[in-house]
């Protein structure tokens, strides 16, 4: 969209006024009310604040979205504005779910007897307590999906059976959900079995929630153009083979999903939590994305889990959570998904170019300043004057742009 070219460079008011005129949703803008937030969460005594912005112009399958992201790190929505901008002369990135079931496990320790044939037999009947369990979802038309189950030995000679549950939550995340019918399922298992259970519970490593996301980038749309490619692949490659730079070049792409799952009303500890056990899921923790260099095109991949919904949780009590999921164009829990990994991938590749160019220091510092001037306790009239000379520093340190302010104010 035209109107949101160069958005950085407009004023907070018409920033907001653009967002209001595109979306015509002005009420989306007020804040969680007392009552709603005092019944949200246990010993409420106020709210939060995060700072809410957009970054325009991701093109995904061929959709040009607006990404509402909530961040309190400088640089993050920059750097998703300027990799959507480059990804977009290349034609936008390509994305699908996988499959979108949750997964509920039941466990019982050391097995008095083999419980596999009780199950194969009971099997219709599980069926029908989890649907019993939870008509709304089988009247969506999800429900329980698949029942599979396996042996796991613990340290000490003992033994798990684990019964997994493949659960199809429809727009919800659905950890309710999955937790009603588990629950519904040890209820009846355990009687049967003459055995309490260990427990019964969701899992967070989503990998029945799979997205696979793609870009192709053409390097000649990149700086130092010649090199770009080898350089990017070489640092997608360091993230393979070293745990330590796995986690940072992880936590980039976790800037821009935490920005966007948070901003959604979704749970940021589930994605995380996911994601990291899926990155782990060989033995090894890897880094999430790859970029390879082929035949001169710079070729960029990610598949990850993504467990959100469009309903559920306190999506719809929430003002900011409505006014994201409007700006993003009202997505299914499909495109939402989507969303979020294309975001993913489009934060891993500002940070991997930046890291082979400039360096991140550059870029971010500059975006920085701002935040370390006010921190300094400038007011915004001083902070006009003072980022351009902070900006020139190569070292911006608190003590040098404290002088600076008591040089100003003199
Ligand atoms: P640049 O190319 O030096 O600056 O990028 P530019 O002024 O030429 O701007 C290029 C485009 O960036 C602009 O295009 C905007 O789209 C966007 P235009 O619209 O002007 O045609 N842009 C902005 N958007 C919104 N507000 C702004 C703004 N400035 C530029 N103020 C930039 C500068 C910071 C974007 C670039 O250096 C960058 O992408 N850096 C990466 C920053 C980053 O990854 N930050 C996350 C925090 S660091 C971290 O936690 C993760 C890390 O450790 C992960 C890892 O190791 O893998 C790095």
């Amino acid at each position: 969209m035209e109107i949101f070219n160069k958005f950085y460079k407009r004023s907070i008011q018409e920033r907001r006024q653009i967002i209001i005129d595109t979306f015509n949703h002005a009420d989306l803008f007020s804040s969680l009310h007392q009552d709603t937030y005092d019944n949200m969460i246990e010993n409420a005594i106020t709210t939060y604040e995060i700072p809410f912005g957009v970054a325009p112009g991701l093109i995904i399958n061929n959709k040009s979205y607006v990404i509402p992201m909530a961040t309190e790190e400088p640089s993050v929505i920059a750097a998703q504005a300027n990799a959507a901008k480059i990804i977009a002369m290349n034609g936008g990135l390509t994305a699908k779910v996988i499959n979108k079931d949750m997964i509920g496990q039941l466990a019982f320790y050391n097995p008095k007897e083999s419980f596999e044939s009780i199950l194969e037999n009971e099997l219709e009947v599980l069926f029908k307590i989890a649907n019993d369990a939870k008509p709304s979802i089988v009247n969506r038309g999800g429900g329980l999906k698949k029942i599979t189950w396996d042996t796991k030995h613990s340290d000490n000679n003992g033994s798990f059976f684990i019964i997994y549950a493949s659960i199809d939550t429809q727009e919800a995340m659905g950890a309710n959900i999955v937790n009603t019918i588990m629950e519904a399922l040890k209820n009846h298992l355990e009687p049967l079995f003459e055995q309490e259970a260990t427990m019964a519970i969701l899992s967070n490593l989503a990998d029945e929630s799979l997205v696979e996301v793609e870009c192709i980038l053409d390097p000649s749309t990149l700086k130092n153009s010649e090199t770009i490619a080898d350089k990017i692949q070489e640092a997608s490659a360091f993230a393979q083979v070293d745990p330590y730079r796995a986690s940072t070049h992880n936590k980039g792409i976790m800037n821009g999903i935490d920005a966007l799952t948070l901003v959604s009303g979704n749970d940021t500890r589930a994605i995380e939590a996911g994601v990291h056990a899926y990155a782990a899921r060989s033995g090894y923790y890897k880094g999430l994305s790859q970029w390879q260099s082929i035949n001169g095109k710079l070729h960029g991949t990610m598949t990850l889990p993504v467990s959100v919904g469009t309903v559920g949780g306190t999506i719809k009590l929430n003002p900011k959570a409505q006014l994201a999921h409007e700006i993003l164009g009202r997505p299914t829990k499909e495109e939402l998904m989507i969303i979020i990994a294309a975001v993913g991938l489009a934060q891993n590749f500002a940070a991997l170019y930046a890291l082979t160019t400039d360096g991140i220091q550059k870029g971010h510092m500059a975006l920085q300043a701002r935040a370390l001037i006010l921190d300094c306790g400038a007011t915004t009239s001083e902070l006009d004057v003072l980022l351009p000379k902070v900006r020139n520093l190569k070292n911006p340190d608190k003590n040098t742009i404290m002088s600076l302010l008591d040089e100003l104010r003199q």
